[in-house]
């Protein structure tokens, strides 16, 4: 059981986060902050506190507007920022262009995780995801073994899940990664989707195949537009729990991630979503797919805009 897991940002996902904590008893400690008056991290976490009596846990939930509430955290998962949301038009807006409003947020984010847990396990869930992990990687100045971002278990999971839908086959028995940035130039592989082990195509056509590959991209916008406020929540924490547990127990277990890479898939010295090992020392491993010639060239599409995001992030001082 981990001692203690910190969450940064009291909105949607890491109100989730907490219950979820509590009710998987992953965790003896879950301490949230949120700096929302008048003391939302506070009365988020006494609304979980007063129900585990009911599901009979006892998990001591502490909320607080104070960054100090993070001291002794095993583990940090960052939520903080301001989500996509509809615009009164009905458009909203990309991932990119929430940066300069969460840019700020992360700076301070940083300085709380400085201060009172140094050596936590770091997992990014807030959006532009590639950079703002790179943002919180370069302030922290963090191994970059203990710290990732949450996108690829989501990314992935959207796509199985299209991939069952379609194929009228339980979620369980479907194996698929997406690659690149988290974004809507993010790359579904297809050669490496399988289905009971074997090639997705012959459970789904390749035209159903291009669609749920373009469904997969928009996922997220598809649930904002949907919703009417906010973004998606339960999956995004979910995922990022997913990485928790593969961390905590040491499981060796391949999910793709966020990772900082030192020229894996020809990239060097940023965040981009592959296949990596986690394990007790963090992420122990980047697993490279051998991908079509098609799939690369959208993997340097994708990379060229993670690069774009990431130098805006670096001429914000
Ligand atoms: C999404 C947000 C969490 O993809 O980035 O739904």
């Amino acid at each position: 059981m981990i001692n203690k897991i910190g969450i940064v940002g009291g909105g949607n996902i890491g109100g989730v986060l907490v219950a979820e904590i509590a009710g998987r008893r992953l965790a003896r400690n879950v301490a949230l902050v949120d700096i929302k008056p008048p003391d939302f991290a506070k009365g988020k976490c006494l609304d979980i506190a007063e129900g585990t009596p009911t599901i009979g846990r006892d998990i001591a939930c502490q909320g607080s507007k104070n960054f100090s509430i993070l001291k002794g955290s095993d583990f940090v998962i960052n939520t903080a920022g301001v989500p996509r949301t509809v615009r009164p038009d009905g458009t909203f807006p990309s991932r990119e262009e929430l940066l300069s409003t969460n840019l700020k947020i992360t700076d301070a984010v940083a300085a709380g995780i400085k201060k009172y847990c140094p050596c936590a396990f770091i997992i990014s869930v807030a959006n532009p995801l590639d950079a703002i992990v790179y943002r919180l990687f370069k302030k922290l100045k963090h191994p970059a073994q203990k710290i990732m971002g949450m996108a690829g278990v989501l990314d992935s999971g959207r796509y199985k899940y299209f991939v069952a839908e379609a194929a009228g086959i339980s979620v369980e028995n479907i194996e698929a990664v997406v690659l690149g940035g988290h974004g809507d130039t993010m790359v579904p592989i297809r050669s490496a989707c399988r289905v009971y082990g074997l090639p997705v195509d012959q459970f789904v056509s390749k035209s159903k195949l291009a669609e749920i590959e373009t469904r997969t991209r928009k996922a997220g916008g598809e649930v904002v537009s949907l919703l009417g406020s906010g973004s998606a929540f339960v999956s995004p924490a979910w995922s990022a729990l997913e990485m928790v547990e593969a961390i905590a127990f040491d499981k060796k277990k391949i999910i793709p991630i966020a990772a900082h890479l030192n020229g894996e898939y020809g990239v060097k010295g940023i965040f981009l979503g592959v296949p990596a090992v986690l394990g007790k020392k963090g992420v122990e491993q980047i697993i490279k797919i051998k991908l079509t010639a098609e799939e690369k060239k959208a993997l340097r599409h994708s990379i060229s805009a993670v690069k774009k995001t990431v130098a805006e992030v670096n001429k914000m001082r």
